[in-house]
């Protein structure tokens, strides 16, 4: 929670990955906030929905149709948003997917590319779109989603999405030690198994799913909203000493 009562009402906020789960809760709880909330996504249709929602909520939003795998669409997210609300205080960059799960002899050239360049690349490109802007105005927060698999590695089912993600945290601490004096914070989310469509868009078998289940201590997934109140609490100003790090959301996670 915010230090100060309505410090997020009028700051604009893009969030990719808004259309479902953990970008979808995030949006919400911003607009219960008062933020604008510029929904992204590359599924249209449910990111304009999650706008509609956070419209219904009584906050501005937009959907700005994204892939993050496009350097010009990315680009075009954050002018948009620019152009729209005047100023972007905050990136929360959940897209994201494990893609297939494979064993790691089974991992070929297709599927690697594409984890990397939907969970690093994709990243990599939002970061590069808002920091002049940020920097221009000498205040930003990114917040990148990680994911705690970095830690364990993915063996037999992930590891080429348990590498990207451990990029993901890398470059997120190196963008923000390069630009920690410039009014810059980056942060990286390391969540466990949450609650949301991704289980089923990596058709993960229900036998590993209740792995993932049974290795938490607490016994249960996570809920998106565990995740966006966290978003929340490190773009606010309750928030602003920490930069660089990854922070865990896991139920107490044995993976670490
Ligand atoms: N759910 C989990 O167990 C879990 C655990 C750790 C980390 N994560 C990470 O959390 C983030 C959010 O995932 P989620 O659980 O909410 O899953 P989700 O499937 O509900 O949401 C992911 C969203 O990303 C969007 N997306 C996919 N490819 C895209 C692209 N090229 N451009 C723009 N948007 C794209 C999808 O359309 C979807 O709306 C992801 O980065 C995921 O890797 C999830």
């Amino acid at each position: 929670m915010p230090k100060t009562p309505d410090y997020f009402h009028g700051k604009t906020i893009v969030i990719t990955g808004a259309a479902s789960g953990i970008g979808r809760a995030t949006a919400l709880i911003f607009a219960r906030e008062g933020a604008n909330v510029v929904c992204a996504d590359i599924d249209s249709a449910g990111a304009a929905r999650t706008a509609e929602t956070v419209i219904q909520h009584g906050a501005n939003a937009i959907s700005v149709p994204t892939d993050v795998c496009s350097r010009e669409q990315v680009n075009a997210m954050i002018a948009q948003a620019v152009e729209q609300f005047g100023q972007v205080d905050f990136l929360f960059q959940a897209a994201g997917a494990a893609l297939r799960r494979a064993k790691f002899l089974e991992i070929d050239d297709a599927l690697y590319d594409k984890t990397f360049e939907l969970n690093t690349k994709g990243v990599f490109l939002g970061m590069q779109a808002v920091l002049p802007h940020m920097l221009g105005r000498g205040f930003g927060v990114i917040v990148n989603v990680a994911s705690m698999s970095h830690k364990r590695g993915g063996p037999g089912a992930s590891v080429h999405y348990a590498a990207a993600k451990g990029a993901v945290l890398t470059m997120t601490l190196g963008v923000a030690r390069e630009f920690a004096d410039r009014g810059i914070r980056a942060l990286s989310i390391s969540p466990g198994p949450v609650n949301t469509p991704f289980q089923a868009a990596a058709n993960t078998a229900p036998e590993l799913m209740a792995k993932f289940k049974d290795d938490v201590p607490m016994k249960r997934y996570g809920e998106p909203e565990e995740i966006g109140e966290l978003v929340l609490f490190m773009c606010s100003d309750a928030c602003t000493y920490m930069t660089a790090d990854t922070v865990y959301v896991n139920g107490g996670g044995g993976w670490r």
